[in-house]
């Protein structure tokens, strides 16, 4: 009997649901599914509200962990072989109660010596949160063998403005009645059963090295080139503002929070597109650089550096 562990975090359920259709295809008679649920002890707001969105982003992006509840023994004492973790990504970054459980000393006790195939389902800019959870999983001595990321597929700015709507009103509808639904669609939430049948295949024969091109043939990842400078150019930015932002405290740290909340919306409505236009303007020279980063950004490896 093959023993696999679901761990994830996910607020509204939209992960959940992928990781449930992924494990349906996974399940059979010769493999046992656990599911983990990160909790954090100090429970995250949903809906959001606009202060306790913002308030989240210095301790995110610095990656502060925050205390969890404690895994049930019966999840902790069981040696698996195979762990797939979801998470989702908050300011570029894996969420809180992920990263919390990454640099957990549970985390070092599970993930110790076994394959691990990573689920995350983001608005769309999850590459340097994967690049951080990459490096996560290498100092818990784990061994990353498959990633899916699933994603909004609307147009970036669209996807901006309802995922707005989704988090902060609490609903996944379509806004207004004419913007399309927010977050990962419900075909896509539904047809990632498909990649649960490469991972059973690997997982029975305990035979990972082709995983991740098996999960890339049936459309596991797909990296928009176009938004990789944006998330590495958001990450030098986002580094500047939260290391100013963690010293500050009380009135001045929401004062400076509605600072960083202009600029972000300044980053998204200005920034980003001008960083879309070079991209386009410096595709052809940039061409050869671009096809290397999707080939990495889509793989398994962790570049030293
Ligand atoms: C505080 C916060 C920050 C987020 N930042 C990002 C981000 O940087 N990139 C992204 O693609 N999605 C971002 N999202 C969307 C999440 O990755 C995720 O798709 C959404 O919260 C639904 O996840 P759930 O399964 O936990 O309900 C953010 C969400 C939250 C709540």
């Amino acid at each position: 009997m093959k023993e696999v562990l679901i761990i994830y975090y996910s607020q509204t359920g939209q992960l959940f649901d992928i990781l449930q259709n992924i494990a349906s295809t996974i399940s059979s008679e010769k493999v046992n599914i656990s599911y983990c649920e990160i909790l954090p002890k100090k429970k995250f707001p949903f809906p959001w509200k606009k202060e306790e969105f913002y308030g989240a982003f210095p301790e995110t992006f610095l990656q502060i962990p925050a205390a969890l509840e404690a895994i049930p023994s019966k999840i902790l004492n069981k040696k698996y072989d195979l762990i797939i973790l979801g998470y989702t990504t908050w300011y570029l970054t894996p969420s809180i109660p992920i990263n919390s459980f990454l640099k957990s000393e549970e985390a070092k006790r599970l993930l110790a010596n076994t394959p691990v195939v990573t689920v995350s389902a983001s608005r769309n800019m999850w590459i340097m949160a994967q690049e951080k959870v990459k490096k996560l999983l290498v100092a818990n001595k784990a061994k990353l063998v498959g990633n899916i990321a699933l994603v909004d597929r609307n147009l970036n700015h669209i996807s901006v403005i309802t995922i707005v709507h989704w988090l902060m009103g609490g609903k996944k509808t379509k806004m207004l009645g004419i913007f399309p639904k927010p977050g990962v669609s419900d075909k896509d939430i539904e047809a990632a059963s498909r990649f649960g049948i490469p991972i059973k295949e690997a997982l029975l024969q305990n035979q990972y090295s082709n995983l991740q091109q098996n999960l890339l043939d049936v459309g596991a990842v797909k990296v928009d080139p176009s938004l990789i400078a944006t998330d590495i150019r958001g990450n030098v930015v986002f580094t500047k503002w939260a290391s100013h932002l963690i010293k500050k405290e009380g009135e001045e740290r929401k004062k400076w929070l509605v600072y960083f909340k202009y600029y972000l919306l300044f980053a998204i409505w200005l920034i980003a597109p001008i960083v879309f236009i070079v991209f386009l303007l410096t595709y052809v020279p940039m061409y050869r650089k671009i096809q290397r980063d999707k080939a990495y950004y889509s793989s398994v490896a962790l570049k030293q550096d």
